[in-house]
């Protein structure tokens, strides 16, 4: 069954979703540290293995932070050697490019520091894909785990057509037509179609790495990875926590609790 990971390295919220029995894993990354940072004041250490400790046996990523193979590698080793102790379950969060030049040959440091920490046994999340080759890409370098970004997919579409939008609107799986023309990037016509294309090559290739739909936006979008096929998805507090809600299910709480006749209270009571 499709798992649930929590997108946030907020310890109350980590923790809440598993007192909802409902944590498959953790994903973190520079930005949702910082965000947190209100929470674990000058102890970030000491934070991140009570996170570990919570999350036991559920993967956590963590993720690097250098720009060159060296970098990427002695970090993943120390993040892994630093914390997997801790709950067994560190995995290391690698760029699949990570170059800040997107006109570049093409830089493979993140490819291979994939391939160097999985041969040492570090298991590796490969983040931010955004075509199915660089997910082809990092799980032939041995990810465990590659993370395409659906929310950051259909923002860079619209952005790239001119199309207003605010963060959280909802983006059609199949694309958007402007002036009759279905907005596209690299072939790609939207975040949830980034999920389908990947996995229709990994099942091709008969690969295993798993898929992890990230830079989730909506409930929409949450529902249409899992149908597009994703192994995991990776969802803020706020959506996981609104998948239970519906204005019809409390209405129908309310009629229900109307009705109650008092010999069947009596009988439900004991
Ligand atoms: C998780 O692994 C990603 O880093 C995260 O989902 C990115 O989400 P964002 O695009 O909303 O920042």
């Amino acid at each position: 069954m499709v798992k649930i990971f929590l997108d946030s390295a907020k310890l109350n919220e980590i923790e809440k979703v598993k007192s909802w029995g409902l944590l498959d894993g953790v994903t973190t990354n520079p930005s949702l540290i910082k965000k947190a940072s209100d929470e674990f004041g000058g102890n970030i250490e000491e934070y991140i293995k009570k996170i570990l400790k919570v999350a036991k046996g559920k993967p956590v990523s963590l993720e690097v932070i250098g720009n060159t193979y060296k970098e990427m590698v002695a970090e993943g080793e120390e993040l892994f050697k630093k914390f997997n102790r801790f709950g067994k379950n560190v995995y290391i969060k690698i760029p699949v490019n990570p170059s800040f030049d997107e006109s570049s040959e093409g830089d493979f440091d993140g490819i291979k520091a994939i391939k160097t920490l999985s041969k040492k046994k570090i298991p590796v999340n490969c983040t931010l894909i955004f075509t199915p080759e660089q997910a082809l890409l990092a799980a032939k370098a041995g990810a465990k785990f590659v993370s395409p970004f659906v929310g950051r997919e259909d923002d860079f579409i619209r952005k790239k057509y001119g199309v207003s939008f605010s963060k959280d609107d909802y983006f059609p799986a199949e694309g958007q037509r402007k002036k009759g023309k279905v907005l596209e990037d690299e072939g790609i016509v939207s975040g949830v179609d980034l999920i389908k294309e990947t996995r229709k090559v990994f099942d091709r290739e008969k690969i295993k790495t798993k898929i992890l739909a990230a830079s989730i936006r909506n409930k929409e979008e949450f529902r249409e990875c899992i149908i597009a096929g994703a192994d995991i998805i990776t969802a803020p507090f706020d959506i996981i926590e609104s998948l239970v809600n519906h204005f019809k299910t409390a209405e129908g709480m309310k009629d229900f609790t109307k009705d109650i006749v008092p010999e069947y209270k009596k009988l439900v009571d004991g």
